[in-house]
């Protein structure tokens, strides 16, 4: 039997998380497309209460829609995404999400809860569907970053509002300064536990690793920082041929939050909530897949594949504890927390992967143009946190709270 009463409570902090975000939203942002690929913030609000509707409501308690007409405003399928400006009033959407919710919980109150149901069943829709809030309140978040630094470039005073405003959080710690050697072995990929885990992270399978060395931190902003100033950005013998394309047309020269300072040298980073001078010690973030692949020829590295990614998160845990799958965010080389890392692996299918619970969440970016991403930025929630979590994104995406380590091979 699973805990309802532990999913309710998790439920509304997941939810109270989300809109205290929209507290900081101004009212003309609600509707605003700050980027080609992201829709507007009060999209991604309505979406969300449009899913557990969805999924609970009319798949598992076969009701009918409570409003065909917002399945279709925040369906990702059925609204083209120029036209997501057109909105409800961010109150209508407010209430709407209430509602569903009010029912949600009176389903899930029965006192007769279907454990063989293939969606209810070990409470896999309801992880499925906080996972799917998190997500998108990380969407958020970035989507306000975007707004701030529109704001910040049309010289708009004020962007140092808001000091209790979710920011980041530090990054995780580690007392190690040189690259750590993981010993070739076979590893154990990915999980077969189907009720905390997403479709693409399954079925868990066994994949041998020659011995390689990983930094025990992502690259820091005081990194890149020597990586411009000895000219990375000008010297295509750095960069892949599609990498260097991308550079040119889009005229690219320093990480996306990054503004110049008043004083030669010195740089401001634009966060969702401010501007500040640009820390060195934190992780380098708004890169590209392009310019980590870049900034790691560079220095003599590379990008590690995912799989060398979650064995370097598990590896040292499994010294420490045998108990330490049960801990992710805790565990091993602290990989979890600070940035998303692109990884150099293309996002694909696992041996034996089975789409659940619909084809839409994984099939479609199963099509070598999108990169993964492993790990988890200051803004990723806790039902998204673990070290088997596969996120990705087209390889010139910048706007995601995304960063990078680098690997090497043992020989070189
Ligand atoms: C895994 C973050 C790329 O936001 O497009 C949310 C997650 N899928 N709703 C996305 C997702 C459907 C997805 N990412
Ligand atoms: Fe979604």
């Amino acid at each position: 039997m699973i805990d309802i009463a532990d999913f309710q409570q998790r439920m509304v902090e997941a939810r109270a998380y989300t809109q205290a975000l929209f507290a900081a939203v101004e009212p003309e942002d609600f509707c605003r497309q700050a980027h080609a690929e992201f829709s507007p913030v009060g999209w991604h609000l309505g979406h969300i209460g449009v899913t557990e509707g969805f999924w609970i409501l009319q798949q598992c308690q076969h009701a009918v829609s409570l409003s065909p007409e917002y399945e279709v405003v925040f369906s990702p399928l059925e609204n083209p995404k120029e036209n997501r400006v057109n909105l409800p009033a961010a109150s209508e959407v407010f209430a709407y999400l209430d509602e569903v919710r009010v029912r949600v919980f009176a389903f899930l109150e029965r006192d007769d809860w279907p454990d063989s149901h293939p969606l209810l069943g070990e409470g896999r829709l309801l992880n499925m569907l906080l996972q799917h809030e998190e997500q998108h309140t990380e969407t958020i978040l970035l989507i306000l970053n975007l707004l701030a630094a529109r704001r910040f470039d049309a010289g708009e005073e004020g962007l140092f509002s808001s000091p209790a405003a979710p920011r980041r959080g530090a990054p995780p710690q580690t007392t190690r300064t040189t690259m750590v050697r993981i010993p070739a072995g076979a590893y154990r990929m990915g999980s077969d536990d189907s009720a905390h885990t997403l479709d693409n992270e399954r079925p868990a399978q066994q994949v041998w690793l020659e011995e390689f060395w990983i930094d025990p931190t992502p690259v820091t902003n005081a990194d890149f920082l020597e990586f411009m100033e000895a000219g990375g950005y000008q010297n295509p013998a750095w960069w892949s041929q599609p990498g260097w394309c991308w550079r040119e047309e889009q005229h690219i020269s320093h990480p996306l939050y990054w503004r110049p300072g008043r004083t030669q040298g010195h740089w401001l980073e634009i966060d969702p909530f401010g501007v500040a001078p640009l820390d060195p010690a934190q992780p380098v973030r708004g890169v590209s897949w392009y310019e980590a692949e870049a900034y790691a020829g560079c220095v003599g590295k590379r990008l590690p594949t995912e799989a060398e990614w979650e064995k370097a998160a598990w590896w040292e845990a499994e010294q420490h504890t045998a108990a330490a799958q049960s801990a992710p965010p805790e565990s091993g080389l602290g990989l979890l927390g600070g940035v998303w890392e692109w990884t150099h692996t293309w996002f694909h299918p696992y041996p034996g992967f089975q789409a659940f619970p619909y084809d839409g969440y994984s099939v479609p970016y199963f099509d070598q143009h999108h990169r993964v991403l492993r790990g988890g930025s200051w803004a990723t929630r806790r039902h998204v946190l673990r070290a088997t979590f596969r996120n990705w994104y087209y390889p010139g995406m910048r706007a995601v709270f995304a960063g990078f380590r680098c690997a090497k091979d043992a020989a070189s």
